[in-house]
């Protein structure tokens, strides 16, 4: 292994990511695990050159005190416990609030006491995930949920550079891609970075599986669900199949509920996975944030389009498309989105904002078209700026753009009459709305 490590023990604190964060911009690899790590996974994890056991107020689960195991204390390198008094080993109160004093702490801990070495690059990052997926996979295959999304197609690079032929990249188009979408994954994968991609399309299966379903956990559970089934049936045709790869990062894990974290929002490449599944998973980019996943594609040499695109729900349109799918509304999704996307690349916001896209809730208003009532759909529009998706603001779009936005999109989608801008910052607001 090349790089370094510092393990983050998750007692519950609401600063893990923060912590972690500050630890790899210090140029350290960090990584966050369950407080009940148990001692053969601990032993398991190479080069771990100091452990944080992250506590507390929130150490209750269920009524009951959570705690580290004793072996954590054995494991052979330095321990620090932030706001855990009954910890046996080096002690700190509480985090520093003021970054450069947290900073300090940190620097003492990590660099002095541990002795860590600052490797964190992805060069490196990327030589010891190769290293691992080989050690994992062997001479065996893996099938890849390809969405052609930063994420999964990260991974393909990753496990193209890996095990080559070993992967079998699937696209499958859920009826929930947007406009031009999925061919440009053809085009991509098949025709320039020569993988090995199974394209199916799958749009009749998921609608007719969605029709009247308006709960949105409900939604995304069925969509993920309805994915894992496509690619089974996959495997089975494929022969001789054994892993799953997963374009997992960590923002999905931490709300999709850790231990000790509340649910947010069930991501679909976490939650809802169904009880038989056959599959051993393989996720190398589950301990990333969103900047560094782009980052690490650069370093794969994708295209700088393909790594800068902006990111996309597993669920696709259809968290966007609210309450019960209907492929009329969904058709004024795909298509304000199109307008949205290319009007963007105009005025150069593609470039400089982080996601946007258009929402088509499920409720009519009245209003006034070709000098007769009308009584359609409103589009919503979103525009936000964020670093690594767990929090977020909006872009201040310019008037005339919006303007001429909005004159495109009623002149040009059927069902619409009205078209309304999101301003709502992350938190309260999720990004999606759905
Ligand atoms: P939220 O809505 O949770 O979105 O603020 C945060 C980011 O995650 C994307 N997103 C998903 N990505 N599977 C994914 O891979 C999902 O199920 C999913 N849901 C939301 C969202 O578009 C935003 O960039």
């Amino acid at each position: 292994m090349k790089q370094d490590m510092i393990v983050i023990l998750d007692l519950g604190n609401t600063e893990n990511t923060t912590i972690a964060r500050a630890i790899r911009a210090l140029g350290v690899y960090s990584e966050i695990y369950p407080h009940d790590i148990t001692k053969e996974e601990l032993a398991a994890l190479s080069n771990v050159k100091g452990i944080i056991i992250n506590g507390g107020p929130n150490n209750i689960v269920d009524g009951e005190k959570i705690d580290v195991g004793p072996w954590v204390y054995e494991a052979g390198c330095p321990v620090l416990a932030v706001d855990h008094p009954q910890a046996s080993c080096e002690k700190l109160d509480q985090w520093p609030q003021a970054e450069a004093e947290l900073e300090a702490v940190l620097k003492a801990f990590v660099l002095e006491k541990c002795e860590a070495e600052k490797n964190w690059n992805m060069k490196n990052f990327v030589a010891d995930q190769v290293e691992l997926i080989r050690q994992q996979v062997g001479d065996k295959k893996v099938l890849l949920a390809l969405s052609g999304g930063v994420d999964s197609s990260v991974v393909a690079a990753l496990l193209i550079k890996a095990i080559g032929k070993q992967l079998v990249c699937v696209h499958v188009n859920h009826g929930l891609m947007r406009k031009g979408e999925s061919e440009s994954v053809i085009e991509v994968f098949q025709n320039q970075l020569d993988a090995n991609l199974v394209y199916v399309d799958a749009t009749d299966r998921f609608l007719s599986k969605l029709e009247n379903v308006a709960d949105p956990e409900q939604k995304r559970k069925i969509i993920g669900a309805e994915f894992i089934r496509v690619f089974e049936e996959e495997a089975r045709k494929l022969e001789g199949i054994d892993f799953l790869g997963q374009g997992t990062i960590y923002p999905d894990i931490v709300e999709s509920g850790t231990k000790t974290a509340k649910v947010v929002k069930s991501h679909h490449n976490v939650g809802g996975l169904p009880d038989d599944l056959q599959f051993e998973l393989v996720e190398p980019v589950r301990q990333l944030f969103k900047d560094e996943v782009r980052a690490c594609g650069l370093e794969l040499g994708l295209p700088h389009d393909m790594v800068f695109r902006q990111p996309f729900p597993g669920p696709g349109l259809g968290v966007r498309c609210l309450g019960a799918i209907t492929r009329q509304r969904l058709e004024a999704v795909r298509e304000s989105d199109a307008i949205l996307r290319e009007e963007f690349a105009k005025a150069g916001l593609d470039k400089k904002v982080w996601q946007y896209f258009t929402i088509v809730p499920d409720f009519k208003s009245v209003g006034v078209k070709n000098n007769a009532r009308s009584f359609e759909y409103p589009v919503i529009l979103r525009a936000i700026n964020t670093i690594d998706a767990m929090t977020a603001s909006i872009e201040q779009i310019e008037w005339p753009i919006l303007l001429k936005i909005t004159d495109r999109i009623l002149a040009e989608v059927e069902n619409v009459n009205r078209v309304c801008y999101d301003i709502s910052p992350k938190p309260c607001a999720t990004i999606e709305w759905e």
